[in-house]
């Protein structure tokens, strides 16, 4: 590739995956950055953002799984610093949107470790109690206003599969495209955190966005291995190979020459839909 066309791509802060991508994301586009529980969908997506403040641009976290302070603390021991990231927080236990007086309310009612001990579809329940006011469409109104006060280059949502699952919308996906559609509109990039992909239902982010890369987290034996795969990428040729990958101090690191063993290979390809 030549140096003038990588230029125009956006770097994900990871070395190996930017290979992986021929260069980085094409900017100004929404991605899906999908995932299984503990996969490192969180520390990929705040050194996309940590990469676009180094290189001088504004980044925005808009953060629904976990509580700021809980992201800048998990992060902290890696060296970085999240000071510059603009964090929305719009966790089920923030306060009112800060900023703003005439924003929608996000009512704090419950404690996040009760809410954490809860089992999926009870916890489900108990956050949408903790934050009546949060739908697609109040997160669309604050990240409007939010944008016509400051120029983003870099936006992460972590993640969209919780706001779904929170969102008091009639119709979510009335609400999901139009939101989509808002930020691609918007000309920043996206990165959508989602869990792994139902392959039966046809969510809108995954035909709107650009792109899809996928973190895995495989038990093999008596470990875990973990890898990642470029599921799609409109525009630009990308690795199709699925690439080992660590979560250490340094961050996520993707090792793009290497190939991942073969258990966790075999592992991946008894998955439905993927390595399709
Ligand atoms: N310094 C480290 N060394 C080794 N592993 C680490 C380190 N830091 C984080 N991890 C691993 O990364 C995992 C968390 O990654 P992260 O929170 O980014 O994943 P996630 O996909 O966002 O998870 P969640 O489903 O909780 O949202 C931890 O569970 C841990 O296994
Ligand atoms: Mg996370």
């Amino acid at each position: 590739m030549s140096a003038e066309k990588k230029e125009l791509k956006a770097s994900t802060g990871v070395q190996g995956l930017d290979k992986m991508l021929k260069g980085g994301l094409i900017p100004g586009r929404p991605y899906v950055l999908s995932g299984s529980v503990g996969s490192g969908r969180t520390t990929l997506a705040v050194q996309f953002l940590q990469q676009g403040v180094r290189q001088g641009e504004r980044a925005l976290l808009v953060a629904i799984d976990e509580p700021p302070a809980e992201i800048r603390e998990n992060v902290r021991y890696l060296g970085w610093d999240v000071g510059k990231i603009r964090i929305l927080d719009v966790h089920p236990t923030a306060k009112a949107y800060s900023r703003r007086v005439a924003m929608v309310e996000i009512a704090a009612q419950r404690a996040v470790g009760s809410l954490r001990e809860a089992k999926d579809d009870a916890k489900t329940e108990a956050l949408k109690q903790a934050s009546p006011d949060l739908s697609v469409q109040s997160l669309q109104l604050m990240l409007k206003q939010e944008f016509q006060e400051t120029r983003y280059s870099r936006v992460v949502i972590d993640s969209l599969t919780t706001l779904k699952r929170l969102s008091g919308d009639a119709d979510i996906s009335m609400g999901m495209m139009s939101l989509l559609r808002f930020l691609s509109e918007s000309n920043m990039t996206c990165l959508l955190v989602t869990d792994v992909p139902d392959i039966t239902s046809v969510e809108p982010e995954i035909f709107i966005s650009r792109g899809e890369i996928r973190l895995h987290r495989l038990m093999t034996g008596t470990k875990i291995e973990r890898c990642v795969t470029i599921e799609k990428m409109r525009g630009s040729s990308h690795d199709t190979v699925p690439r080992p990958m660590t979560i250490a101090k340094e961050g996520v690191q993707v090792k793009a020459g290497k190939k991942v063993p073969k258990a966790a290979l075999t592992m991946l390809q008894g998955i439905p839909g993927s390595l399709r």
